[in-house]
C-alpha cells in the first residue's frame, strides 16, 4: 500500500515545474509527495510550499522544502493532497488527519489540486468513511443538535462521536478545535449537506470537498489511472 501511495505521489510531482508556488498536503501519501520533492529540491528546483498542517511543516522542513504562507504570496499553482475517499465527482472525504481546515484553506487558494491516494480511496458514492466536522469547543451540544438536524434535511443519518488522540484526551487540531466525526454511511448529496454544515455557527469546517479537486491520480495493482474533472473549479 506504501508503495502505491509513493508511486501516485511521483506521479503527481512530474506536473511540477520550476518556479511553481505549492500546496502541501497532510497525511501518509501527501508525505511521499513532500519527500520527493525534497529529493527535486536537492537537485536544483526551485519551488515555494504552503504547508496544511504542523506535521506537514516539520516534513517539508526536514526535506529541505522552501515555506511560506498564505500572507507572503498571492496563490497557489498547485496543491497535491491524500483524501480518505474520492468519488467520480472528485467530491471528497478529507480530515481523517484532522488537517481539513488549512487542507481546504488552501486547497482553495490554488489554482488546481492534484489528489493522490492508492485506489482503495476510490468509492461510487461518499460516506462509508466517518465525516469529520471540526467543531468549536464552546456549545458542543448545541452544534451537535445543529448538525444531526442537518443531516436529517440532507437524508442521512449516523452516530457522531468527538474524536480521541491516541493518549485517549480529545484531539486538537492545529487550529485549537475539536472535530466530530459522523459515521453516515452513504451520502446521496455531498453538495447540499457541505452548505448545511458551513452555515451552523460551531462549525469550523467539514470534512467534504466539493468541486475543489481538479485531478485524482490513483494508484492501484493495475497501475496508474488520472481521473480529470471536468467542471470548472468551485463547481
Ligand atoms: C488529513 O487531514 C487528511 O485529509 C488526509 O489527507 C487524508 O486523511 C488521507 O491520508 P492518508 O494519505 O494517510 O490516507
Amino acid at each position: 500500500m506504501d508503495q502505491l501511495k509513493r508511486q501516485a505521489a511521483a506521479r503527481a510531482l512530474e506536473e511540477v515545474r520550476d518556479g511553481m508556488q505549492l500546496g502541501l498536503g497532510t497525511g501518509s501519501t501527501a508525505k511521499h509527495f513532500v519527500e520527493l520533492l525534497g529529493e527535486r529540491v536537492a537537485a536544483g528546483l526551485k519551488v515555494i510550499g504552503v504547508p496544511t498542517s504542523e506535521t506537514t511543516r516539520a516534513d517539508a522542513a526536514r526535506c529541505g522544502v522552501p515555506l511560506t504562507t498564505l500572507d507572503e504570496i498571492d496563490h497557489l499553482d498547485i496543491t497535491v493532497d491524500g483524501a480518505d475517499e474520492i468519488d467520480p465527482e472528485l467530491n471528497l472525504i478529507k480530515g481523517g488527519g484532522g488537517a481539513l481546515l488549512r487542507e481546504k484553506i488552501v486547497a482553495a487558494a490554488s489554482d488546481r489540486m492534484i489528489v493522490i491516494a492508492d485506489d482503495t480511496k476510490w468509492v461510487p458514492t461518499l460516506g462509508r468513511f466517518p465525516l469529520p466536522v471540526e467543531v468549536i469547543p464552546f456549545g458542543l451540544g448545541a452544534t451537535r443538535r445543529a448538525i444531526e438536524k442537518a443531516f436529517a434535511e440532507c437524508g442521512v443519518s449516523g452516530q457522531m462521536t468527538v474524536r480521541k488522540a491516541k493518549d485517549g484526551h480529545v484531539f486538537v487540531t492545529d487550529g485549537g478545535h475539536w472535530i466530530v466525526d459522523a459515521q453516515l454511511g452513504r451520502i446521496v448529496d455531498p453538495a447540499s449537506l457541505a452548505r448545511a454544515l458551513s452555515a451552523i455557527p460551531g462549525v469550523v469546517e467539514h470534512g467534504l470537498f466539493i468541486g475543489l479537486a481538479s485531478s485524482a491520480v490513483l494508484a492501484g495493482g493495475e497501475g496508474i489511472r488520472v481521473i480529470e474533472r471536468r467542471k470548472p473549479k468551485g463547481d
